[in-house]
């Protein structure tokens, strides 16, 4: 069964409670949400594989390490996915990126996508798929089934805060998919909204509402 992990880290907690908070500007939403990705991105590279190099210094020949296994990609699910692209990008600038976008079908209410562009090498990534909230889990599970479609293989998946509902579904449906969260919320509303969570956050990062 997929692991799921917390990060608790002091300083990605108190980001996420300015993140949380409805004062909050669209500006500093959009700057809190790239300072938690890319806090996020270095824990959950912790366990990236090493590879010994010789690198010259000024001094004499060094034995170090660089970054081996398979170069990776980070998937956003449209739209608000898209905010944490950039501050994972500064950790990981080799990284290519691709897009799936999903809309849910007003009749069954299930998600559908409506485009999808990954890197053409999808065997030889890791794949790193973002979405800030994981809420009932069906557009998670909806695009990580689409990357699995087309190839992919090792997936992570990243958010910033979670329902209990989102999470026990999703690890149904992706055993082999670990999730990486800031915080795990306490339920759903009636209207699909994580509580106390921090809205919408397609609109509070983009203005719209
Ligand atoms: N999507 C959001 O943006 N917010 C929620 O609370 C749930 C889903």
């Amino acid at each position: 069964m997929g692991k799921v992990y917390v990060f608790d880290h002091p300083l990605i907690q108190h980001k996420l409670t300015y993140i949380r908070d409805v004062k909050t500007g669209t500006k500093d939403f959009r700057e809190l949400v790239d300072e938690v990705a890319t806090l996020m991105a270095f824990e959950i590279t912790r366990d990236l594989p090493l590879e010994e190099v010789e690198v010259e210094t000024p001094v004499t020949v060094a034995k170090s390490n660089v970054l081996g296994g398979k170069k990776l990609a980070i998937i956003p699910i449209l739209r608000a996915g898209l905010g944490m692209v950039d501050g994972i990008l500064k950790l990981i600038p080799a990284a290519k990126v691709g897009h799936v976008g999903l809309y849910r079908d007003p009749e069954t209410l299930k998600p559908i996508e409506y485009y999808a562009k990954l890197p053409s090498d999808v065997e030889e990534r890791d794949f790193i798929v973002v979405d800030p909230m994981l809420a009932t889990g069906g557009s998670a599970i909806e695009a990580i089934n689409s990357l699995k479609k087309r190839g992919a293989k090792n997936i992570k998946f990243m958010c910033l805060i979670a329902a209990p509902e989102g999470v026990e579904e999703f690890k149904l449906a992706h055993p082999d998919v670990d999730i990486f969260i800031a915080a795990l919320d306490e339920k759903l509303n009636e209207k699909g909204y994580i509580v106390p969570g921090l809205g919408d956050a397609g609109d509070r990062m983009f203005g719209t509402k």
